[in-house]
Protein backbone atom coordinates (compact mmCIF):
# COMPACT_ATOMS: atom_id res chain seq x y z
CA UNK A 1 0.00 0.00 0.00
CA UNK A 2 1.63 3.38 -0.93
CA UNK A 3 1.74 6.05 1.82
CA UNK A 4 3.38 9.98 1.39
CA UNK A 5 6.54 10.09 0.41
CA UNK A 6 7.68 12.45 3.40
CA UNK A 7 6.74 10.02 5.79
CA UNK A 8 8.20 7.16 4.43
CA UNK A 9 11.84 8.99 4.20
CA UNK A 10 11.95 10.18 7.61
CA UNK A 11 11.67 6.03 8.85
CA UNK A 12 14.69 5.38 6.14
CA UNK A 13 16.38 8.55 7.85
CA UNK A 14 15.93 7.31 10.94
CA UNK A 15 17.52 3.51 10.51
CA UNK A 16 19.94 4.92 8.05
CA UNK A 17 20.68 7.24 11.53
CA UNK A 18 21.23 4.32 13.90
CA UNK A 19 24.94 3.14 13.87
CA UNK A 20 24.12 0.43 16.06
CA UNK A 21 22.09 -1.06 13.87
CA UNK A 22 22.44 0.09 10.59
CA UNK A 23 24.00 -2.83 8.35
CA UNK A 24 23.95 -1.23 4.48
CA UNK A 25 21.74 1.22 2.80
CA UNK A 26 21.26 1.51 -1.06
CA UNK A 27 19.87 4.11 -3.07
CA UNK A 28 19.09 3.30 -6.70
CA UNK A 29 17.40 3.65 -9.77
CA UNK A 30 15.05 7.59 -10.56
CA UNK A 31 11.68 8.52 -10.47
CA UNK A 32 9.33 8.97 -13.78
CA UNK A 33 10.93 12.23 -15.44
CA UNK A 34 14.00 12.84 -12.79
CA UNK A 35 17.43 11.98 -12.76
CA UNK A 36 19.60 11.87 -9.54
CA UNK A 37 23.70 12.81 -9.44
CA UNK A 38 24.28 9.39 -8.98
CA UNK A 39 23.46 5.90 -10.37
CA UNK A 40 24.01 4.16 -7.00
CA UNK A 41 24.96 5.20 -3.83
CA UNK A 42 25.77 2.80 -0.74
CA UNK A 43 25.73 4.04 2.92
CA UNK A 44 27.22 1.84 6.33
CA UNK A 45 28.99 3.29 9.33
CA UNK A 46 33.07 2.42 9.68
CA UNK A 47 35.47 3.10 11.93
CA UNK A 48 38.34 5.44 11.50
CA UNK A 49 41.03 6.56 13.79
CA UNK A 50 39.17 10.27 14.28
CA UNK A 51 35.88 8.64 15.48
CA UNK A 52 32.79 6.89 13.70
CA UNK A 53 31.55 7.67 10.30
CA UNK A 54 28.67 7.45 7.49
CA UNK A 55 30.59 5.80 4.38
CA UNK A 56 28.98 7.23 1.35
CA UNK A 57 30.04 5.69 -2.04
CA UNK A 58 28.46 7.10 -5.14
CA UNK A 59 28.78 5.48 -8.25
CA UNK A 60 28.56 7.39 -11.63
CA UNK A 61 28.38 5.55 -15.07
CA UNK A 62 32.52 4.95 -14.66
CA UNK A 63 33.35 5.13 -11.13
CA UNK A 64 33.14 5.10 -7.25
CA UNK A 65 33.48 7.98 -5.54
CA UNK A 66 34.00 6.94 -1.18
CA UNK A 67 33.55 9.91 1.29
CA UNK A 68 33.22 9.68 5.48
CA UNK A 69 30.77 11.65 7.29
CA UNK A 70 31.26 11.88 10.90
CA UNK A 71 28.47 10.79 12.69
CA UNK A 72 26.40 13.82 14.25
CA UNK A 73 25.37 16.83 11.70
CA UNK A 74 28.02 15.85 9.21
CA UNK A 75 26.48 12.62 8.63
CA UNK A 76 22.60 13.63 9.09
CA UNK A 77 23.59 17.02 5.92
CA UNK A 78 25.01 14.25 4.02
CA UNK A 79 21.58 11.79 3.85
CA UNK A 80 19.67 14.50 3.87
CA UNK A 81 21.01 15.44 0.74
CA UNK A 82 20.74 12.18 -0.84
CA UNK A 83 17.21 11.85 0.47
CA UNK A 84 16.55 15.10 -1.93
CA UNK A 85 17.60 13.20 -4.90
CA UNK A 86 15.26 11.69 -6.64
CA UNK A 87 16.22 7.58 -6.57
CA UNK A 88 13.20 5.66 -7.56
CA UNK A 89 14.54 3.52 -4.65
CA UNK A 90 16.29 2.59 -1.09
CA UNK A 91 17.14 -0.43 0.57
CA UNK A 92 18.30 -0.38 4.02
CA UNK A 93 19.37 -3.48 5.85
CA UNK A 94 19.06 -3.14 9.68
CA UNK A 95 20.48 -5.80 12.29
CA UNK A 96 16.99 -7.67 12.23
CA UNK A 97 15.00 -6.06 9.50
CA UNK A 98 15.54 -5.22 5.46
CA UNK A 99 13.10 -2.21 4.40
CA UNK A 100 12.44 -1.49 0.52
CA UNK A 101 10.98 1.51 -0.44
CA UNK A 102 9.78 2.34 -4.33
CA UNK A 103 8.35 5.57 -5.39
CA UNK A 104 5.38 5.12 -7.61
CA UNK A 105 4.92 6.74 -10.48
CA UNK A 106 2.38 9.22 -8.81
CA UNK A 107 5.39 10.21 -6.18
CA UNK A 108 4.20 8.30 -3.40
CA UNK A 109 6.39 5.51 -1.54
CA UNK A 110 5.12 1.39 -1.02
CA UNK A 111 7.61 -0.05 1.84
CA UNK A 112 7.83 -3.30 2.49
CA UNK A 113 9.53 -4.68 5.96
CA UNK A 114 10.67 -8.17 6.41
CA UNK A 115 11.98 -9.27 9.58
CA UNK A 116 15.20 -11.06 9.15
CA UNK A 117 15.73 -15.26 9.25
CA UNK A 118 18.92 -14.12 12.07
CA UNK A 119 19.97 -10.83 13.29
CA UNK A 120 22.87 -10.05 10.94
CA UNK A 121 26.03 -8.02 12.41
CA UNK A 122 26.54 -4.58 12.20
CA UNK A 123 30.55 -4.79 10.82
CA UNK A 124 32.19 -1.51 11.11
CA UNK A 125 35.85 -2.41 10.16
CA UNK A 126 37.02 0.22 7.25
CA UNK A 127 39.29 -1.53 5.32
CA UNK A 128 35.78 -4.47 4.75
CA UNK A 129 35.29 -1.57 2.23
CA UNK A 130 36.05 -2.31 -0.71
CA UNK A 131 33.89 -0.36 -3.55
CA UNK A 132 33.19 -2.92 -6.08
CA UNK A 133 34.86 -2.50 -9.43
CA UNK A 134 31.54 -3.42 -11.35
CA UNK A 135 28.40 -2.76 -9.00
CA UNK A 136 25.69 -5.43 -8.43
CA UNK A 137 23.56 -3.58 -10.75
CA UNK A 138 25.72 -3.43 -13.50
CA UNK A 139 23.70 -4.09 -16.82
CA UNK A 140 26.29 -7.07 -17.60
CA UNK A 141 25.82 -8.97 -14.40
CA UNK A 142 21.98 -9.30 -15.86
CA UNK A 143 22.57 -10.37 -19.30
CA UNK A 144 25.51 -12.84 -17.49
CA UNK A 145 22.48 -14.10 -15.52
CA UNK A 146 24.30 -13.46 -11.95
CA UNK A 147 21.52 -10.55 -11.11
CA UNK A 148 17.71 -10.29 -10.99
CA UNK A 149 15.64 -7.72 -12.99
CA UNK A 150 16.38 -5.43 -10.11
CA UNK A 151 20.48 -5.56 -10.65
CA UNK A 152 21.12 -7.67 -7.22
CA UNK A 153 23.41 -10.93 -7.67
CA UNK A 154 21.12 -13.87 -7.18
CA UNK A 155 21.88 -16.15 -3.99
CA UNK A 156 23.16 -19.24 -6.07
CA UNK A 157 24.92 -17.04 -8.06
CA UNK A 158 27.30 -14.90 -5.38
CA UNK A 159 30.38 -17.35 -5.64
CA UNK A 160 30.87 -16.83 -9.46
CA UNK A 161 30.22 -12.73 -8.74
CA UNK A 162 32.58 -12.74 -5.87
CA UNK A 163 34.97 -14.84 -8.30
CA UNK A 164 34.80 -12.16 -11.48
CA UNK A 165 34.73 -9.65 -8.64
CA UNK A 166 38.22 -10.48 -7.38
CA UNK A 167 39.99 -11.60 -10.55
CA UNK A 168 39.22 -8.08 -12.26
CA UNK A 169 40.49 -6.61 -8.99
CA UNK A 170 43.78 -8.50 -9.81
CA UNK A 171 43.74 -7.93 -13.23
CA UNK A 172 43.14 -4.09 -12.65
CA UNK A 173 45.95 -3.74 -10.69
CA UNK A 174 48.11 -6.06 -12.81
CA UNK A 175 47.61 -3.96 -15.99
CA UNK A 176 48.08 -0.21 -13.53
CA UNK A 177 51.49 -1.97 -12.26
CA UNK A 178 52.47 -2.97 -15.53
CA UNK A 179 51.62 0.28 -17.06
CA UNK A 180 53.65 2.51 -14.72
CA UNK A 181 56.58 -0.09 -14.92
CA UNK A 182 56.27 0.05 -18.80
CA UNK A 183 56.04 -3.41 -18.83
CA UNK A 184 52.79 -2.69 -20.64
CA UNK A 185 52.76 -0.31 -23.49
CA UNK A 186 49.73 2.86 -23.09
CA UNK A 187 46.93 1.43 -25.26
CA UNK A 188 44.95 3.54 -27.66
CA UNK A 189 41.86 3.97 -29.66
CA UNK A 190 43.50 3.03 -32.69
CA UNK A 191 45.59 0.41 -30.68
CA UNK A 192 43.91 -1.39 -28.35
CA UNK A 193 45.42 -3.07 -25.73
CA UNK A 194 44.97 -6.84 -26.94
CA UNK A 195 43.10 -9.36 -24.12
CA UNK A 196 42.34 -12.89 -24.49
CA UNK A 197 40.32 -15.14 -22.18
CA UNK A 198 41.39 -18.41 -22.57
CA UNK A 199 38.91 -21.49 -21.46
CA UNK A 200 36.46 -18.46 -21.50
CA UNK A 201 33.06 -20.88 -21.50
CA UNK A 202 30.21 -18.97 -20.93
CA UNK A 203 32.33 -15.89 -20.86
CA UNK A 204 31.57 -14.69 -17.51
CA UNK A 205 34.82 -12.81 -16.64
CA UNK A 206 35.58 -12.44 -20.65
CA UNK A 207 32.59 -9.96 -20.36
CA UNK A 208 32.84 -8.51 -16.81
CA UNK A 209 36.40 -7.24 -18.39
CA UNK A 210 35.65 -6.20 -20.99
CA UNK A 211 32.84 -3.67 -19.18
CA UNK A 212 35.33 -3.04 -16.66
CA UNK A 213 38.26 -1.80 -18.66
CA UNK A 214 35.92 -0.02 -21.42
CA UNK A 215 33.10 1.57 -19.10
CA UNK A 216 34.99 2.09 -15.98
CA UNK A 217 38.65 2.17 -16.69
CA UNK A 218 37.93 3.72 -20.26
CA UNK A 219 41.04 1.88 -21.48
CA UNK A 220 40.88 0.83 -25.28
CA UNK A 221 40.83 -2.51 -25.51
CA UNK A 222 39.79 -5.50 -28.21
CA UNK A 223 38.70 -8.68 -25.87
CA UNK A 224 38.88 -12.22 -27.10
CA UNK A 225 37.46 -15.25 -25.41
CA UNK A 226 38.82 -18.33 -26.75
CA UNK A 227 37.08 -21.81 -25.68
CA UNK A 228 36.44 -25.31 -27.57
CA UNK A 229 32.78 -25.25 -26.92
CA UNK A 230 30.95 -22.37 -28.46
CA UNK A 231 28.18 -20.61 -26.35
CA UNK A 232 25.12 -19.43 -27.15
CA UNK A 233 26.10 -15.98 -24.90
CA UNK A 234 28.65 -15.05 -27.77
CA UNK A 235 26.63 -14.05 -30.14
CA UNK A 236 23.90 -12.97 -27.79
CA UNK A 237 23.75 -8.98 -29.01
CA UNK A 238 22.42 -8.23 -25.87
CA UNK A 239 25.41 -8.77 -24.05
CA UNK A 240 27.25 -6.48 -26.44
CA UNK A 241 24.69 -3.96 -25.67
CA UNK A 242 25.28 -4.33 -22.25
CA UNK A 243 28.95 -4.68 -22.55
CA UNK A 244 29.01 -1.31 -24.04
CA UNK A 245 31.55 -2.82 -26.74
CA UNK A 246 32.28 -5.84 -29.16
CA UNK A 247 34.07 -8.82 -27.86
CA UNK A 248 35.38 -11.15 -30.37
CA UNK A 249 35.08 -15.19 -30.00
CA UNK A 250 37.05 -18.04 -31.72
CA UNK A 251 36.11 -21.71 -30.92
CA UNK A 252 39.10 -23.71 -30.83
CA UNK A 253 41.57 -25.03 -28.52
CA UNK A 254 43.22 -22.93 -26.16
CA UNK A 255 46.56 -24.82 -27.55
CA UNK A 256 45.76 -24.18 -31.31
CA UNK A 257 43.72 -21.07 -31.72
CA UNK A 258 44.70 -18.45 -33.92
CA UNK A 259 44.64 -15.07 -32.48
CA UNK A 260 46.01 -12.49 -34.48
CA UNK A 261 47.42 -10.44 -33.55
CA UNK A 262 49.24 -11.74 -30.43
CA UNK A 263 47.23 -10.70 -27.46
CA UNK A 264 49.13 -9.19 -24.55
CA UNK A 265 47.37 -10.23 -21.55
CA UNK A 266 46.78 -13.90 -21.08
CA UNK A 267 43.40 -14.18 -18.66
CA UNK A 268 42.27 -18.00 -17.89
CA UNK A 269 40.36 -18.63 -14.76
CA UNK A 270 39.47 -22.47 -14.14
CA UNK A 271 40.60 -23.93 -17.19
CA UNK A 272 41.11 -27.59 -16.46
CA UNK A 273 43.85 -29.61 -15.15
CA UNK A 274 46.74 -29.17 -18.06
CA UNK A 275 44.67 -26.36 -20.30
CA UNK A 276 46.00 -23.93 -17.44
CA UNK A 277 49.43 -25.47 -18.96
CA UNK A 278 48.60 -24.84 -22.34
CA UNK A 279 47.12 -20.94 -21.73
CA UNK A 280 50.80 -20.34 -19.83
CA UNK A 281 52.56 -22.01 -22.63
CA UNK A 282 50.58 -19.61 -25.30
CA UNK A 283 51.13 -16.46 -23.26
CA UNK A 284 55.20 -17.73 -23.48
CA UNK A 285 54.61 -18.10 -26.74
CA UNK A 286 53.41 -14.95 -27.79
CA UNK A 287 55.31 -13.05 -25.09
CA UNK A 288 52.55 -11.73 -23.23
CA UNK A 289 53.36 -9.10 -20.86
CA UNK A 290 51.31 -10.27 -18.10
CA UNK A 291 49.26 -13.01 -17.85
CA UNK A 292 46.94 -14.32 -15.03
CA UNK A 293 46.13 -17.84 -14.40
CA UNK A 294 43.88 -19.35 -11.80
CA UNK A 295 44.25 -23.19 -12.27
CA UNK A 296 41.71 -25.09 -11.58
CA UNK A 297 42.09 -29.20 -11.36
CA UNK A 298 45.18 -30.49 -10.85
CA UNK A 299 44.80 -34.14 -11.91
CA UNK A 300 47.97 -34.45 -13.99
CA UNK A 301 50.63 -34.28 -11.23
CA UNK A 302 48.38 -35.97 -8.56
CA UNK A 303 48.23 -39.09 -11.18
CA UNK A 304 52.45 -38.95 -11.80
CA UNK A 305 52.58 -39.08 -8.30
CA UNK A 306 50.07 -41.95 -8.21
CA UNK A 307 51.45 -44.27 -10.68
CA UNK A 308 55.17 -43.42 -9.77
CA UNK A 309 55.11 -42.52 -5.54
CA UNK A 310 58.12 -40.63 -4.82
CA UNK A 311 61.19 -42.35 -3.23
CA UNK A 312 61.30 -42.59 1.03
CA UNK A 313 60.86 -40.24 3.08
CA UNK A 314 58.68 -38.06 0.18
CA UNK A 315 56.06 -41.32 -0.25
CA UNK A 316 54.62 -40.31 3.26
CA UNK A 317 53.02 -37.13 1.66
CA UNK A 318 51.85 -38.72 -1.12
CA UNK A 319 50.11 -42.40 0.40
CA UNK A 320 47.01 -40.89 1.22
CA UNK A 321 44.64 -39.78 -1.77
CA UNK A 322 43.87 -36.28 0.00
CA UNK A 323 47.59 -35.25 1.17
CA UNK A 324 48.69 -36.66 -2.68
CA UNK A 325 45.71 -33.95 -4.47
CA UNK A 326 46.82 -31.47 -1.90
CA UNK A 327 50.49 -31.62 -2.45
CA UNK A 328 50.36 -32.02 -6.09
CA UNK A 329 48.00 -28.61 -6.30
CA UNK A 330 50.85 -26.86 -4.88
CA UNK A 331 53.70 -28.53 -6.66
CA UNK A 332 51.92 -28.18 -10.02
CA UNK A 333 51.50 -24.28 -9.23
CA UNK A 334 54.88 -24.14 -7.60
CA UNK A 335 56.48 -25.68 -10.92
CA UNK A 336 54.58 -23.57 -13.00
CA UNK A 337 55.93 -20.19 -11.42
CA UNK A 338 59.09 -21.71 -11.71
CA UNK A 339 59.22 -22.42 -15.15
CA UNK A 340 57.33 -18.86 -16.28
CA UNK A 341 60.46 -17.30 -14.11
CA UNK A 342 63.25 -18.99 -16.59
CA UNK A 343 61.01 -17.57 -19.51
CA UNK A 344 61.61 -14.00 -18.27
CA UNK A 345 58.67 -13.54 -15.67
CA UNK A 346 58.45 -12.07 -12.35
CA UNK A 347 55.78 -14.54 -10.86
CA UNK A 348 53.15 -13.50 -7.51
CA UNK A 349 51.16 -16.35 -6.38
CA UNK A 350 48.53 -15.09 -4.60
CA UNK A 351 45.12 -16.25 -3.20
CA UNK A 352 42.09 -14.46 -5.17
CA UNK A 353 38.86 -15.60 -3.61
CA UNK A 354 38.78 -16.89 0.59
CA UNK A 355 39.28 -20.43 0.46
CA UNK A 356 35.79 -20.58 2.42
CA UNK A 357 34.55 -20.02 -1.26
CA UNK A 358 36.47 -22.50 -3.38
CA UNK A 359 39.57 -24.27 -2.70
CA UNK A 360 40.59 -22.97 -6.47
CA UNK A 361 41.13 -20.43 -5.14
CA UNK A 362 45.44 -19.91 -5.78
CA UNK A 363 45.91 -17.42 -8.77
CA UNK A 364 49.57 -16.92 -10.28
CA UNK A 365 50.44 -13.26 -11.90
CA UNK A 366 52.86 -13.10 -13.90
CA UNK A 367 54.82 -10.24 -15.38
CA UNK A 368 57.07 -10.41 -18.38
CA UNK A 369 59.83 -8.04 -16.91
CA UNK A 370 62.57 -9.61 -18.90
CA UNK A 371 64.99 -10.46 -15.56
CA UNK A 372 66.24 -14.29 -15.59
CA UNK A 373 66.35 -15.90 -12.48
CA UNK A 374 69.45 -17.93 -12.63
CA UNK A 375 69.09 -19.97 -10.01
CA UNK A 376 65.47 -21.17 -10.75
CA UNK A 377 66.01 -23.80 -13.77
CA UNK A 378 68.33 -25.60 -11.58
CA UNK A 379 66.02 -26.01 -8.34
CA UNK A 380 63.14 -26.38 -10.63
CA UNK A 381 65.05 -29.50 -12.27
CA UNK A 382 66.37 -30.44 -8.68
CA UNK A 383 62.95 -30.63 -7.85
CA UNK A 384 61.16 -32.33 -10.69
CA UNK A 385 64.32 -35.09 -10.30
CA UNK A 386 62.91 -35.52 -6.82
CA UNK A 387 59.50 -36.08 -7.17
CA UNK A 388 59.58 -37.77 -10.37
CA UNK A 389 57.29 -36.20 -11.72
CA UNK A 390 56.87 -34.61 -15.92
CA UNK A 391 55.10 -31.59 -15.66
CA UNK A 392 52.78 -30.50 -19.04
CA UNK A 393 54.17 -26.92 -18.81
CA UNK A 394 57.77 -28.16 -19.56
CA UNK A 395 56.43 -30.23 -22.56
CA UNK A 396 55.02 -27.48 -24.24
CA UNK A 397 58.05 -25.26 -23.54
CA UNK A 398 60.04 -27.70 -24.79
CA UNK A 399 58.25 -27.92 -28.03
CA UNK A 400 58.32 -24.56 -28.55
CA UNK A 401 62.30 -23.51 -27.98
CA UNK A 402 63.85 -26.91 -26.59
CA UNK A 403 67.09 -24.88 -26.48
CA UNK A 404 66.07 -22.73 -23.76
CA UNK A 405 64.27 -25.05 -21.25
C1 LIG B 1 35.60 -24.66 -15.54
S1 LIG B 1 35.25 -23.92 -17.06
C2 LIG B 1 35.72 -22.25 -16.74
C3 LIG B 1 35.05 -21.29 -17.67
C4 LIG B 1 35.37 -19.82 -17.40
N1 LIG B 1 36.75 -19.50 -17.51
C5 LIG B 1 34.84 -19.41 -16.05
O1 LIG B 1 35.59 -19.33 -15.11
O2 LIG B 1 33.65 -19.21 -15.93
C6 LIG B 1 36.57 -24.50 -18.07
C7 LIG B 1 36.39 -24.14 -19.53
O3 LIG B 1 37.61 -24.46 -20.21
C8 LIG B 1 37.29 -25.01 -21.47
N2 LIG B 1 38.45 -25.81 -21.87
C9 LIG B 1 39.07 -26.79 -21.18
N3 LIG B 1 40.11 -27.26 -21.86
C10 LIG B 1 40.17 -26.55 -23.02
C11 LIG B 1 41.05 -26.55 -24.12
N4 LIG B 1 42.08 -27.37 -24.16
N5 LIG B 1 40.81 -25.68 -25.13
C12 LIG B 1 39.75 -24.84 -25.08
N6 LIG B 1 38.90 -24.78 -24.05
C13 LIG B 1 39.11 -25.62 -23.03
C14 LIG B 1 36.03 -25.81 -21.22
O4 LIG B 1 35.30 -26.01 -22.42
C15 LIG B 1 35.30 -24.92 -20.23
O5 LIG B 1 34.46 -24.01 -20.90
Amino acid sequence: MSEPLDAALARVTAHVLDPERLVRAVASGRRRGERPQWRRVELRYVDLRAGRALQVTAYDDSQAHTANHPVGDAATGALASLLAEPFGNWHVDTATETHQLRVTKKGDAVVHTNPREAPAMVDFEHDREKSRLLPEDDPVFRVLGLADEQGRIKPSRQGKYRQVEEFLRILDSGITDALAAGHLRRPTADDPLRIVDLGCGNAYLTLAANRYLTAVRELPVLVVGVDRRAQPRWTDPAVTEAVGAPTCFVEGTIGDAVVDPAPEVVLALHACDTATDEALARAVEWGAPLVLAAPCCHHDLAAQLRRTPPPSPNSLLTRSGILRERLADTLTDAVRGALLRTRGYRVEVMQFVESKHTPRNTLLRATLTGARDSGVGEEYAALVAQWGVHPRLAELLDEQSPADA
